[in-house]
């Protein structure tokens, strides 16, 4: 029998109760609660709360997401603390819990396509679905223990597919897996979805999408859904892709087909590396482009970026600080 501990939100009569070896985020999650987030993966720092009774395990004790003030000051991370008994904690909720609520299964990798010289998707087939919106992530665990974060690049579907676009991290765990140490029909454990930079449908903006090297495979779904909206011929699309050099950016196939249902779909690229722009390219970094293209109308869209944190850092700056962009209209979780 699963041993469970329940979790009270003070002060909100808030509970939920949480499998042993579930982390506080997840189990909130798992049960339509939903709390401040992004990561999932201890680097945002979004998640942090007070533990005021009950005890906690602790999975990644120098995860970078907690400062040293906040580690004098006793605060713990939702998303790596798992509950060792009933516990009280000072967490808030919020209103909106994304529309899926997360699970775990096991999902098979059917198939591999080289899209770069360091970037591939990758296919999964789950056992049980693949109810996500667009933009979402899951947590993908390997036969090591090692568990990380990818965004789906495809749609929710009823064929259970999961499709990921990995860029490979030099010695990083789980690229080096993903690419060099899993083999077609191997399983992995995939725990999903998770993230609140999903598409909103209700918003008849039209939409700005910022992919970064990693981010690609959000945007492409992103894209995707405002696609699949009845409305689409009604919506006008950007979508922007970053990279070092042209050897580094991919536009997806799908985004053909997305674009004719689309009113528009404008593709603009960036490459960062002093000269090495081709003639279609914007000679700089992503977030400039965004700038230098869409001028004075920078605050007509709603936006939506994936990426290194640095791009969607330099992003935020660029649109809501400098640009006067309110600030719940640019949406990405925060990649570590
Ligand atoms: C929300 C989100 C979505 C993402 N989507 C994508 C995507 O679509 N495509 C893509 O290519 N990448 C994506 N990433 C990045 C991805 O999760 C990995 O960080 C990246 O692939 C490097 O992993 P690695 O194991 O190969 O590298 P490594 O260098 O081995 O690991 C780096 C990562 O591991 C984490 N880490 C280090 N030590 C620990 C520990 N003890 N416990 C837990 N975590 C640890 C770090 O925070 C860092 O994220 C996403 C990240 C986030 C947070
Ligand atoms: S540190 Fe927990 S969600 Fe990012």
């Amino acid at each position: 029998m699963t041993t469970e501990h329940h979790v009270l939100l003070r002060g909100t009569g808030v509970r939920f109760p949480c499998a042993e070896g579930d982390t506080l985020l997840r189990a909130a999650l798992r049960a339509g609660v939903g709390l401040s987030y992004e990561c999932n993966s201890g680097a945002c720092g979004s998640c942090r709360y007070e533990l005021l009774e009950g005890d906690v395990r602790t999975r990644w004790a120098d995860a970078p997401g907690l400062s040293a003030r906040d580690r004098r000051k006793g605060r713990r991370l939702a998303c790596q603390s798992e509950p060792a008994s009933d516990c009280v904690v000072d967490l808030s909720s919020v209103p909106e819990p994304a529309p899926h609520r997360p699970i775990r299964q096991r999902a098979r990798l059917r198939e591999v396509h080289r899209l770069t010289h360091d970037m591939a998707e990758f296919v999964f087939v789950a056992e049980k679905h693949a109810a996500f919106s667009a933009g979402q992530y899951a947590m993908l665990g390997f036969p090591s223990g090692i568990e990380r974060a990818y965004s789906m690049s495809n749609l929710g579907n009823c064929r259970r597919e999961w499709k990921f676009v990995v860029k490979r991290s030099p010695g990083g765990k789980a690229t080096s897996i993903l690419f060099d140490g899993l083999d077609l029909g191997e399983t992995i454990e995939l725990d999903g979805p998770y993230g609140q930079a999903y598409y909103r449908a209700g918003d008849d903006r039209d939409i700005v999408c910022v992919a970064g090297g990693s981010g690609l495979g959000a945007m492409a779904s992103v894209v995707l859904g405002a696609a699949a909206q009845a409305d689409a011929a009604e919506r006008t699309v950007h979508l922007f892709c970053g990279g070092r050099a042209p050897r580094d950016l991919h536009i997806p196939e799908a985004m053909a087909m997305a674009g004719r249902r689309l009113r528009a779909l404008h593709v603009h690229t960036a490459v960062s590396e002093p000269g090495s722009a081709d003639s279609g390219s914007h000679q700089g970094f992503v977030h400039e482009a965004v700038v230098a293209k869409l001028g004075e109308a920078l605050t007509d869209f709603t936006y939506y970026a994936a990426g290194p944190p640095a791009m969607t850092d330099a992003l935020a700056r660029a649109l809501v600080l400098e640009g006067g962009l309110a600030a719940d209209r640019l949406h990405f979780d925060r990649f570590s």
